[in-house]
């Protein structure tokens, strides 16, 4: 393992003025996406789509750092033939791959899930490398509930994220480690706070056992935030408060960088709870975002899978970059919103 080379892509991966696309829907969850603008999800549908995104030219080359990939995607080529990873080296952003391979339930822990994907990882990541993919992501998923989550649930998928994150570094690949706490509970910012520091203490603790080196990682974590049915939604300035104390207090200054997952914040929300957090600056890492949802909905829906809608769909993507690229700079204001609609 080179861990110098390691760590100058997880450095750019979370530059300032730029972030990582998540465009690495499985097929089940972009159908329900193109559900919702009426369109087919089929092969092409799917990388026409995500050939428009890589092809935002403004986006790409300005704001966006990354781009995480489904295994279709991978292999895909455009229409003209040039490979789609070809479109993301070439835009200047460093393609990156979803290794995890989704849920399974967790036995003997109703309603908890667990994330599976490790046997064979070492030979996939392998051809992923050989293919340029440069960095990888597998999502652990905690949900909030009565009596939940439990300490096992906590425990094994940190475990098989530190699995996966050391099995990465020896393939010479970035792990994006990503331990998300689901907000769709109704609990108030507090528990999410004291849940997510639970997780984020464990799963450090498992990467340290299994000797993942933290300046060759980067970490995806959600931030401190009402669950979306809390009565009481806890305000811009206090979202940011406890995501950078919640953040200092669990993740080493060793780790390059954070990118935020949106979880299902709106658009805004998102691009306003990080720009608020670097007003809260310095901070020990680079702090950005990881946004699919956020980044996304406003492209699919001005695409909404017609041929003709391509360049308003493309500046409906650059539109959400760049206003997260100035959040991620602390640079962002809601007026600029305003002005682009
Ligand atoms: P959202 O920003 O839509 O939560 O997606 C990010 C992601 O990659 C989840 O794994």
């Amino acid at each position: 393992m080179n861990l110098t080379e390691l760590n100058r892509i997880a450095a750019a991966m979370v530059a300032p003025g730029k972030g990582i696309l998540a465009a690495d829907e499985s097929s089940g969850t972009i159908k329900k996406r193109f559900d919702a603008i009426g369109v087919d999800s089929t092969e092409t549908s799917r990388r026409d789509y995500r050939e428009m995104l890589f092809r935002s030219k403004e986006a790409m080359s300005k704001y966006i750092s990354g781009v995480i990939l489904y295994d279709e995607t991978i292999w895909q080529d455009a229409r003209d033939g040039t490979p789609l990873i070809k479109l993301i080296e070439e835009s200047g952003a460093i393609p990156g791959i979803k290794v995890d391979e989704g849920t399974q339930g967790l036995p003997m822990c109703p309603g908890e899930l667990v994330t599976v994907g490790l046997d064979k990882l070492a030979e996939r990541l392998k051809k992923y490398y050989e293919r340029g993919a440069r960095f990888a992501k597998w999502r652990a998923v905690i949900d909030i509930g009565s009596g939940i989550p439990s300490m096992t649930a906590i425990s094994v998928n940190a475990h098989a994220l530190a699995r996966y994150a050391a099995l990465c570094q020896a393939a010479q690949i970035v792990p994006i480690v990503e331990p998300e706490v689901l907000m769709d509970g109704d609990h108030d910012i507090d528990r999410c706070y004291e849940v997510t520091q639970r997780v984020l203490n464990q799963t450090f603790q498992e990467l340290c056992v299994q000797r993942v080196a933290l300046e060759g990682m980067v970490l995806k974590p959600n931030m401190a935030i009402s669950g979306k049915k809390c009565a009481k939604q806890a305000p811009v300035e206090e979202v940011a408060e406890k995501t950078v104390r919640l953040l200092k207090a669990c993740v080493p200054a060793a780790v390059p960088g954070i990118a935020f997952l949106s979880g299902g914040q709106s658009d805004e929300e998102a691009t306003a709870h990080l720009n608020a957090m670097h007003k809260l600056g310095p901070l020990p890492w680079g702090l950005t975002f990881s946004y699919g949802r956020a980044l996304q909905a406003a492209p699919q829906k001005a695409w909404s899978g017609k041929a003709e809608n391509v360049a308003a769909g493309q500046s409906a993507f650059s539109h959400r970059a760049r206003m997260n690229g100035l959040a991620s700079k602390g640079e962002w204001q809601s007026s600029l919103e305003k002005k682009a609609a």
